[in-house]
């Protein structure tokens, strides 16, 4: 239950998933929400490579296979099995919306789709990468769902990047965890021109509350991983795409490669 005494929750689908492992809680999501059919309760935080967290069953049909309907695509998903999360879906249409015909679009760290089909839709030829092989048996099934074509790779993302060359129009990095690593490899395997999407993790304020210049950290990243590389970029956007902690926000800056 939060501050105001409602009793938050996060909708994937039919599903809703609570904060709190109360059975009343659950009991009273439902009542309350006659679209719900399962509520599960948080029993960890998201861990490990696939980004998927402990739940636990609470009330209704226990079943955690869901639909899930976003700017007019339709996901299959898996709660249990697969990383989702609703809350991107206001970002997932700003990229749709970027996307040109014909364009080659990598997402990598793609998940069950969400995307890689929505950049399909806006006539991109997307090319996705995943690791989970639960989470790209969904992708390829939520594909064939909104009627487009995916190249759907299973795999790591840090090594089929290398091997697909700088071949993109467009590369989506929407791995918070981990994607400053990564960052360097993206842009030397960018050709000019590319528009790299990148999802990152900011500090807007430091362990003593201090607040910090918004973007510093990730823009130093940046600098750094184009110093690297010995390539010129220019940020053509940044916004706040969610909370992750009171002092860190996940973040999206969009890059485009000079060369
Ligand atoms: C934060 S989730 C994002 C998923 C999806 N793009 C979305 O928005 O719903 C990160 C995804 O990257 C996958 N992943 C983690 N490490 C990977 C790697 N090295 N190569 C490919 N996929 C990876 C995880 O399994 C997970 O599905």
């Amino acid at each position: 239950m939060n501050a105001s005494g409602r009793i938050g929750f996060e909708l994937i689908g039919d599903v809703a998933i609570i904060e709190s492992q109360s059975k009343a809680e659950a009991l009273e999501v439902m009542k309350k929400n006659k679209r719900i059919k399962t509520v599960f309760g948080k029993k960890s935080a998201r861990t490990g490579v696939f980004r998927t967290r402990k739940i636990v069953w609470l009330a209704g049909e226990k079943n955690s296979i869901t639909m899930h309907v976003e700017n007019g695509c339709r996901f299959l998903v898996d709660v249990k099995k697969d990383y989702f999360s609703s809350r991107l879906s206001f970002e997932r249409a700003r990229i749709g919306k970027l996307v040109k015909k014909n364009e080659n679009t990598l997402v990598l760290f793609a998940g069950v789709g969400p995307f890689a089909v929505i950049c399909a839709k806006n006539g991109a030829n997307v090319t996705a990468v995943e690791l989970n092989p639960h989470a790209l048996k969904y992708l390829r099934e939520n594909a064939e769902l909104n009627k487009v074509k995916i190249n759907c790779v299973l795999g790591d993302a840090f090594k089929e990047i290398k091997k697909l060359g700088p071949s993109a129009d467009r590369v989506l990095l929407p791995l918070p965890f981990g994607s400053d690593d990564f960052i360097p490899s993206v842009i030397k395997n960018s050709k000019k021109g590319c528009v790299i999407h990148y999802y990152t993790h900011s500090s807007f304020r430091n362990e003593n509350k201090k607040k910090l210049k918004p973007f510093k950290d990730v823009m130093e990243t940046i600098k750094r991983a184009c110093k690297k590389e010995k390539v010129k970029c220019k940020i053509l956007f940044k916004r706040v795409v969610g909370g992750y902690s009171p002092n860190v926000r996940r973040v999206v800056v969009d890059i485009k490669i000079l060369k």
